[in-house]
């Protein structure tokens, strides 16, 4: 049967021309709650690291139906009170935002993640104050654990919501 969900997504797999979506990313709207815009230097290392990682994996989102680049997600590596977890987070272009997209591409993470297979946990940590972010993990089925402090990017404090995705016995 045909299906009439036009914000069905997909997720490809970061390629060499998607830089442009990290500069849509970053405008001072869109990172709000990230620090602020960084440098295109910054942005130009983010796309390399993006390209090259050799754990985790980052991913363009695109509407499942007509292929249109709609946002960016990811998961990578990272120690979190010892033990070696993921940590993921996301970003939908403005256009698109207040369409459940962020929650469908947290939901398609919490997949690949689990699928790969190494790492128990998957975490994210959005501030405390960033209300979509931590309504999408809820969405997601993550469970809130507590909060932390956080310096991102340097000088700059945050005080996060601690949210974990138990991805299964490894
Ligand atoms: C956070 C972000 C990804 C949400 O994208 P989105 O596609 O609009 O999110 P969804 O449509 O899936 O909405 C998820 C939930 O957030 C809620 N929400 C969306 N915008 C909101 C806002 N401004 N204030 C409060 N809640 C909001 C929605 O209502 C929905 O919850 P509900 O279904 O229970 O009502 C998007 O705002 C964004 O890209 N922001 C900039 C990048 C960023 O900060 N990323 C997160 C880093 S931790």
């Amino acid at each position: 049967m045909e299906s009439t969900d036009v914000w069905r997504v997909r997720l490809d797999p970061w390629g060499e021309d998607d830089f442009w979506l990290l500069r849509r990313n970053n405008s001072a709207e869109m990172t709000e709650h990230l620090g602020g815009p960084e440098t295109e230097e910054r942005l130009a290392a983010r796309h390399r690291r993006y390209l090259g990682l050799d754990s985790g994996r980052m991913y363009r989102v695109t509407l499942a139906d007509t292929g249109q680049a709609v946002g960016v997600v990811g998961f990578w590596e990272r120690t979190w009170e010892g033990a070696a977890v993921w940590e993921t987070g996301w970003g939908v272009l403005p256009e698109f935002q207040g369409r459940g997209l962020a929650a469908r591409a947290a939901r398609a993470i919490v997949t690949e993640a689990a699928a790969a297979g190494s790492r128990r946990y998957l975490y994210a940590f959005p501030s405390v104050l960033h209300h979509a972010s931590n309504a999408v993990c809820r969405k997601a089925g993550f469970e809130l654990m507590g909060t932390a402090d956080f310096e991102y990017p340097e000088g700059h404090w945050i005080t996060s919501h601690v949210w974990r995705a138990d991805l299964g016995p490894r």
